[in-house]
């Protein structure tokens, strides 16, 4: 996480904007090592999340808003700073939400866009990947929301060059360095994964995917688990 305060610490963020909130881990991340900043708007498209967030978000002048990032309820250049973590693979139209981004944002303010990937990571880390793609195709198939794999690291700084973002730094970090062998923590993880998979009986992909459950745990048991690795991306418009 050195990495993240010694790139982040630059900025003063002034009023940010995360797109695709979520539970708010990259709000917390933000918070902790920017040089400050003024308030934080979160916004995402399922209030349910966003419920579950004020729960457990404690950070400091933020404000949670259901919006979807296709049509933003704000004023022309009224952000220093627009954020995108984890969410790329979640949109369903990638141009009309960085356009909107764009718009809302100020001239000289700055993208953030973090994204994990899908390609080069250790084994422990592949487990993350793959239980991540399981959990994406549940997503689509009960129709909770849209959900993609997580793109290759080279395809995201793509996307966002062909989305007109000009990258001035990009580098990579891990919420932690940990690979976790705890069989406990496993079995939670394959409890409620197999109770996902027991809701779509009925999807004819219902056999693919619990076979891919199976070869999940027997990788996951050989090899551990461990936080895939992320790209932060900052850019202007
Ligand atoms: C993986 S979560 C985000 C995680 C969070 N940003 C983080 O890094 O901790 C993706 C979120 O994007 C939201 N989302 C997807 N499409 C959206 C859209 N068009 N507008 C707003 N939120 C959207 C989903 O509801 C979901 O909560």
């Amino acid at each position: 996480m050195r990495i993240i305060k010694e790139n982040l610490s630059k900025f003063y963020g002034g009023k940010i904007l995360d797109v695709g909130t979520g539970r708010g881990d990259f709000i917390k991340l933000l918070s902790e090592n920017l040089k400050g900043y003024d308030k934080i708007v979160g916004i995402d498209s399922h209030e349910e999340i966003l419920d579950a967030t004020r729960e457990k978000l404690h950070t400091k002048n933020v404000e949670l808003i259901k919006m979807d990032g296709e049509n933003m309820d704000f004023e022309d250049e009224s952000f220093d700073a627009v954020c995108l973590s984890n969410t790329l693979h979640h949109l369903s139209d990638k141009t009309r939400v960085i356009e909107e981004m764009k718009r809302v944002l100020k001239t000289n303010g700055i993208f953030i866009i973090n994204e994990m990937f899908c390609d080069h990571q250790n084994e422990a880390q592949m487990a993350h990947v793959y239980v991540h793609h399981i959990g994406a195709d549940i997503d689509m198939i009960t129709n909770r929301m849209n959900h993609n794999y997580t793109y290759r690291r080279e395809e995201i700084k793509e996307i966002i060059r062909s989305q007109g973002i000009k990258i001035l730094d990009a580098f990579e970090f891990k919420y932690s360095d940990e690979i976790s062998t705890n069989t406990d923590e496993f079995e939670e993880i394959y409890t409620a994964v197999g109770k996902r998979i027991e809701n779509i009986r009925q999807s004819p992909r219902y056999e693919e995917i619990k076979k891919r459950f199976e070869d999940l745990k027997e990788w996951m048991n050989k090899y551990g688990l461990a936080g895939a690795t992320q790209l932060m991306i900052i850019g202007k418009k």
